[in-house]
């Protein structure tokens, strides 16, 4: 079989048959890729996430992950999630639903407790992610107790936890001041480097360059309108602005107003 994590061919998906949320989307993922799917919201993209995830199937069309088609047929195969589970870990947007553990502690463990990890290699682990997150100090406080930001990352440190080969990410940045969102990128980046394979959904623009080498935009239509290397969709400013990932700024200097394309690309251009 080729590297493929996920081949989509043509998938549709639509809630309760009625509210139609991916139409038509075929893409690929290669092993150790860094792909970031980017679109407006309501385009789909956490649809297609819980999709590569194996939470829902498609409707039509066809869905492959590790080179097993993934559809309703599969729903009762143990054997088969259980492998699943261990390679693919889904940071969901809201930690508040990754979370449910009494303490931190608990909620970082809990993966590789019930993978059967022994307790020695458990420890190894909470203690390199503490390290690595900067969450030491937070690990018996009740997840509840904690900022957003500090959330987010405990969150991501407890699906690393589980030593995925594949993480999906959905808009781990979101809302984030930038100094947490550097240090997770920060952290995707090295993430990466360990050979995980990494997909992730956002519209922070900010970010793209950093954390995928491909990226797929969606569009209004909920299939994917363009597909290249990060570089290149993010030059295409017109594209971008039609399709909702940039806006016209608008600001007052005292009695003037001021309008341009507020783009990503603003931080990094030379003075
Ligand atoms: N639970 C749901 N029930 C019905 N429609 C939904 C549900 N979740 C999402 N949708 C619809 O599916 C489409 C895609 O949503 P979503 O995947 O959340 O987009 P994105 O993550 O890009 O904002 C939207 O039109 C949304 O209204
Ligand atoms: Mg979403």
């Amino acid at each position: 079989m080729d590297k493929s994590v996920f081949a989509l061919e043509d998938v549709y998906f639509s809630y309760l048959g009625k509210f139609p949320a991916l139409c038509g989307i075929t893409m690929q993922v290669q092993k150790g890729s860094r792909v970031a799917v980017i679109g407006a919201n309501g385009t789909g993209k956490s649809t297609l996430l819980s999709l590569l995830d194996g939470l829902s199937f498609p409707d039509r069309g066809t869905l492959y992950a590790f080179g097993e088609q993934l559809s309703e047929r599969m729903a009762g195969d143990d054997d088969f999630w259980r492998l699943f589970r261990r390679k693919v870990g889904f940071v969901f947007q809201n930690p508040d639903i990754q979370l449910f553990c009494p303490s931190v502690r608990e909620d970082i463990v809990f993966g590789p407790l019930q993978m059967g990890v022994s307790p020695a290699e458990i420890n190894k682990r909470l203690e390199s992610l503490c390290a690595v997150f900067g969450i030491a100090g937070l690990l018996e406080r009740q997840p509840h107790q904690l900022s957003i930001g500090e959330k987010k990352k405990v969150a991501i440190a407890s699906v690393l936890a589980i030593e995925p080969e594949v993480l999906l990410l959905d808009e781990p940045t979101a809302g984030l001041d930038p100094q947490t969102s550097r240090e997770i990128v920060d952290i995707l980046f090295k993430e990466h480097e360990k050979g995980t394979t990494i997909v992730t959904a956002t519209h922070d623009l900010h970010i793209i360059e950093e954390i995928a080498d491909a990226v797929h935009v969606i569009g209004g239509q909920k299939r994917i309108i363009r597909s290249g290397p990060a570089e290149q969709v993010l030059a295409d400013q017109a594209f971008l602005q039609e399709n909702n990932l940039i806006h016209t700024h608008s600001h007052r200097h005292k009695d003037t107003v001021h309008t341009h394309p507020h783009t990503h690309c603003d931080h990094h251009q030379p003075r």
